[in-house]
């Protein structure tokens, strides 16, 4: 099976990881602070904090911006689920504004006017035009977990040019992995203070007292990302740029092979913006068929999302989203990362013209 998405491990992530496991720290070591500096650095943020993983480093946003049950935090129906659950998790209520169908991000026009939070998600690795929130939320919170490597005219992408925290995943699917593993970018000092308290059992450290003495005046979890895994993420990183270049040559190719064929293409990204092309999303008619057809002949193709609004979770609070809804029936994920190659894309390409 050519899968949709892939890890692309070479042998200098095999060595940091290698050199960490025969160190003296597998966790709470110096290699976490490593990769958050590097990372802060690549993407022009004046804190990283690392997490276990995208949901967790979501549910820290949250929690560490002060969402709380008072709060109504909007997202995008088409998105993966922890969009939604990180509002829930801090006891806040979960609305959607609809999607633009031209960009297949939420519209910010249908944000509604209670909401105040908002998680903007950056579909597929197309930033979110944040630029155009007419009346912005208390708090929003960037989900780019599909997005590390895209940028906006204002930087690039976790810079938090017009939110409060900005988040990432490095699920092996991801622009660069950790194995599990997340983070949250932010240029708040006292946001970045609770999110390293936040992962770690809401322990604050107070030496002053003692080297051995810390206090918990909030609820935390143990959140940590390894030393492990930081080691392999700074290997990753510095192989980001050319990861997403490969995305982008690959999508390319796609945008041209799949021209004359009835296939909608993805939306292309508007000028000063850079797309990061997690993800390959198609749409065509019969798209369960083709789904089939496809998977059938070994390609991996994918659905991103059954619209979160459609979930029985948040059905019964959902608004109505004609747009997610329409654009889910069509929805097809052709398989997109570094290393696929010529021959494996000219199979996709082939196995798609045969199904339509
Ligand atoms: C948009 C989006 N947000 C959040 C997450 C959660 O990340 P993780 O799988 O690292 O928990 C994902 C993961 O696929 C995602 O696609």
């Amino acid at each position: 099976m050519i899968p949709y998405g892939r890890q692309s491990i070479d042998d200098e992530d095999i060595a940091a990881v290698v050199a960490v496991l025969q160190g003296d720290w597998l966790t709470q070591g110096p290699h976490i602070e490593s990769f958050e500096h590097a990372l802060a650095e690549r993407i022009h943020a004046r804190h990283v904090v690392a997490f276990a993983n995208g949901t967790a480093a979501l549910h820290g946003a949250a929690a560490a911006s002060r969402l709380g049950p008072t709060d109504t935090v909007c997202t995008s129906p088409l998105s993966f689920i922890a969009s939604a659950n990180c509002a829930r998790y801090v006891g806040a209520k979960v609305t959607f504004a609809d999607i633009d169908p031209k960009t297949l991000n939420l519209d910010p026009a249908k944000i509604p006017g209670d909401a105040t939070g908002l998680v903007a998600v950056h579909y597929a690795g197309l930033p979110l035009d944040l630029r155009g929130l007419t009346s912005r939320p208390r708090v929003v919170i960037e989900d780019a977990a599909h997005a590390l490597g895209a940028t906006t005219p204002d930087g690039p992408v976790g810079n938090c040019a017009h939110s409060d925290a900005t988040v990432f995943s490095f699920h092996p699917v991801k622009a660069i992995t950790t194995g599990e593993g997340g983070a949250v970018s932010t240029n708040d000092d006292e946001i970045a203070e609770r999110l390293l308290a936040f992962r770690n059992h809401g322990i604050v450290r107070k030496p002053a007292r003692g080297a051995w003495a810390y206090e918990i005046s909030e609820l935390g979890f143990n959140y940590r990302l390894t030393d492990i895994q930081a080691a392999l993420g700074t290997s990753q990183l510095a192989k980001l740029d050319r990861f997403i270049v490969a995305r982008q040559r690959l999508a390319e190719r796609y945008r041209k092979a799949l021209a004359d064929l009835p296939v909608e293409l993805p939306p292309e990204p508007h000028p000063g913006f850079s797309h990061a092309y997690h993800l390959f999303p198609v749409q065509v008619d019969r798209r369960d068929q083709v789904f089939s057809a496809m998977r059938n002949t070994g390609i991996g193709v994918q659905i991103h999302y059954i619209p979160i609004s459609s979930q029985p979770l948040y059905r019964a609070a959902s608004p109505p989203v004609p747009n997610a809804d329409s654009a889910f029936a069509r929805l097809l994920s052709l398989p997109l990362h570094p290393g696929l190659t010529t021959d494996e894309q000219d199979q996709v390409i082939g196995a798609l013209a045969a199904s339509l």
